[in-house]
């Protein structure tokens, strides 16, 4: 019998016991006015932004933090509570660096409250549909702690029914993006316009988060940020995470966009576009799905 979590209902979005168990600390988290939330639905993206952020502001300390401490201890997953990691509450509340970095997957109606009460920077990177189904399929193979992902037919059909960790990527991305007409302090980020042109994108965010890299710093950030670099670096590849099994996937697998073409059937193409259609109502968010 597989000791994989279970998906159950909690708050109106599927969840497994390893996001919710430490749930009155996560709800109670108190934020402060400086942290930075970055959010996003699994595999968008959020490892990436993660250790860009985590360059702009912390590039310049010691060597030995860019050699020692792993991306998931910098910027602690806020919900994370499996017994093999400290709870990211926890890691959060006793980061010692101002700014914070907290990472999420929480969809946008259970952030905890202190993050908007605090007024906190939030950056939301999104990804396409397509790309984002594939990726987390590999992802589930390799983490012991995902709900098991069964064949990739059932997979992808259970995706478009918003039967994944974390919900529906639909509402998810579709909710985060209607936040932003309200929350000015919001910047959304899609993962194919990094993917397309990483200065650029860094410097959106430099403009949003008040900062002002020189450009040889901003030289050395998009190069140490290059997928075959982050992938060879053990502070970024998470291989350090005793619950993912490298032998089954790599973490950071293709680092692509457009994967989805050597996934996806003709006939699920169709399936999802017409069903994509059907869901994506709002003309002001457009993703795509080739670069
Ligand atoms: S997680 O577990 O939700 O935090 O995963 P997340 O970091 O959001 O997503 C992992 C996917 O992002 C890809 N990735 C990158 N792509 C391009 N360049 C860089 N530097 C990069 N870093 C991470 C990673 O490879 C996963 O996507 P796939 O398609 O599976 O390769």
């Amino acid at each position: 019998m597989s000791s994989r979590p279970q998906l159950y209902d909690f708050h109106g979005v599927a969840m497994t016991h390893c996001v919710t168990d430490n749930w009155e600390k996560v709800k109670n988290f108190q934020a402060r006015p400086d942290d930075i939330l970055i959010a996003t639905y699994p595999k968008a993206g959020t490892t990436w932004v993660s250790y860009i952020l985590d360059l702009l502001y912390f590039g310049h300390l010691s060597p030995e933090r860019q050699t020692s401490i792993p991306i998931f201890e910098r910027v602690p997953f806020l919900e994370i509570a499996v017994s093999t990691v400290a709870p990211g509450a926890e890691l959060a509340d006793r980061l010692p660096t101002s700014p914070r970095l907290i990472k999420t997957h929480l969809p946008v109606q259970l952030v905890p409250q202190s993050f908007w009460d605090q007024n906190c920077r939030m950056v939301y990177v999104a990804r396409n549909a397509k790309d984002n189904m594939v990726s987390f399929y590999h992802f589930d193979r390799m983490n012991m702690v995902q709900p098991e992902p069964g064949e990739w037919s059932s997979y992808f059909q259970r995706f478009l029914d918003g039967q994944m960790l974390y919900g529906s990527w639909y509402d998810h991305v579709g909710n985060w993006w209607k936040k932003t007409k309200t929350y000015p302090k919001l910047h959304y980020m899609f993962y194919e316009d990094i993917a397309e042109d990483t200065e650029r994108e860094i410097d959106k965010l430099c403009s949003f988060l008040g900062l002002s890299p020189s450009a040889e710093d901003k030289k050395t950030i998009v190069e140490l940020v290059h997928f075959d670099n982050m992938k060879n670096n053990e502070m970024t590849n998470c291989s350090k995470l005793n619950f993912l099994d490298f032998k089954i996937s790599p973490f950071l697998r293709k680092g692509k966009v457009g994967d989805w073409k050597t996934h996806f059937t003709v006939a699920q193409n169709e399936a999802f576009d017409e069903d994509y259609k059907s869901k994506m109502k709002d003309p002001t968010l457009r993703f795509r799905t080739e670069i």
